[in-house]
């Protein structure tokens, strides 16, 4: 993603900002650590995939990141976890924290960031083991060594995406068998059970039915006071229905870049760039 980042008066590295964060502090089960890049770019070998990016995601709130294919979106969400490090060739420059945690540093643990920024796929990832394995597994490795706490934490991340009843009887079973939204809801509780503060999704609705995909949904708006959730969607009016903020990112001399950011509502009713404009109303991108 390259070019200037427009940051409006809400949703940037100013004061205002920084209120909401203390507002969040106060709810509880609240986690207050926010997001920020600074001059942000990703190299893949010789071709750079995203360029300049300069954003403050606001905690505890619902982020889309929209843009045609190809502009860096799923680079982004690979780059906050540092997932891009498996890619051979693969370069971040730049700042990039989460918290006090900066992210880029190369003591950075990235078995804890792992934990405390959760990622959910475009298609719905389950280990091909139990529905129980799918759980105990992770929180194992985090760990999480009583197999008793290990079940409560699956239990309640399970009733949490509102699929404890669906699955309660059939644990053992593997997690393969379950619908594709079932598996979708499961990989969410998944990464709950981790109790990450910041989630990453990657599409999470585009590979499922209009009712799977309406439940994903109502389960990412009912996540949003105890979140921050960072959500890159094709879907145009799912942003609109959903997200509390926007990115808009583009491809721009080959390399991605973000062409405007800021709150959904005011960037749908009014926005600031004419391709912003263009891509909202379908004729670009
Ligand atoms: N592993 C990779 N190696 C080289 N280039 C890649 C790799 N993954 C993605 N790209 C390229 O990076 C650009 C951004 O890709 P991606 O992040 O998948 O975009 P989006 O999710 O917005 O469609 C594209 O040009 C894509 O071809
Ligand atoms: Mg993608």
């Amino acid at each position: 993603m390259s070019g200037q980042l427009r940051l409006r008066k809400d949703f940037s590295n100013n004061e205002s900002s920084l209120t909401k964060v203390s507002d969040c502090s106060e709810r509880p089960g609240s986690v207050c650590a926010s997001l920020k890049a600074k001059n942000l770019s990703l190299h893949y070998g010789d071709f750079k995939a995203y360029d300049n990016v300069n954003i403050e995601i606001e905690p505890c709130k619902i982020t889309a990141l929209v843009g045609p294919s190809g502009c860096g979106k799923t680079s982004f969400l690979n780059s906050v976890n540092r997932l891009v490090d498996l890619i051979p060739g693969s370069k971040l420059r730049g700042e990039l924290s989460f918290g006090n945690t900066d992210i880029l540093s190369p003591s950075c643990d990235l078995i804890e960031l792992r934990r405390k920024i959760g990622m959910v796929f475009q298609r719905p990832a389950p280990f091909p083991f139990s529905i129980k394995k799918n759980f105990h597994i992770p929180l194992k490795e985090h760990g999480i060594s009583k197999s008793s706490v290990r079940d409560e934490r699956m239990e309640q991340s399970l009733k949490d995406v509102g699929l404890w009843d669906e699955v309660k009887n059939r644990l053992k079973q593997s997690a393969c068998n379950l619908s594709g939204g079932q598996q979708q809801r499961l990989c969410i509780a998944r990464t709950l059970s981790l109790k990450p503060e910041l989630l990453l999704m990657d599409e999470p609705c585009s590979a499922l039915d209009p009712v799977s995909s309406e439940k994903i949904e109502q389960l990412i708006l009912s996540l949003r006071d105890n979140y921050t959730v960072l959500m890159v969607t094709h879907n145009l009016a799912q942003a609109k229905r959903i997200s509390d903020n926007l990115l808009v990112c583009w491809v721009k001399d080959g390399t991605g870049c973000l062409i405007e950011t800021g709150k959904t509502s005011e960037i749908f009713f009014a926005p600031a760039e004419k391709l912003t404009k263009e891509y909202l109303q379908g004729v670009r991108g």
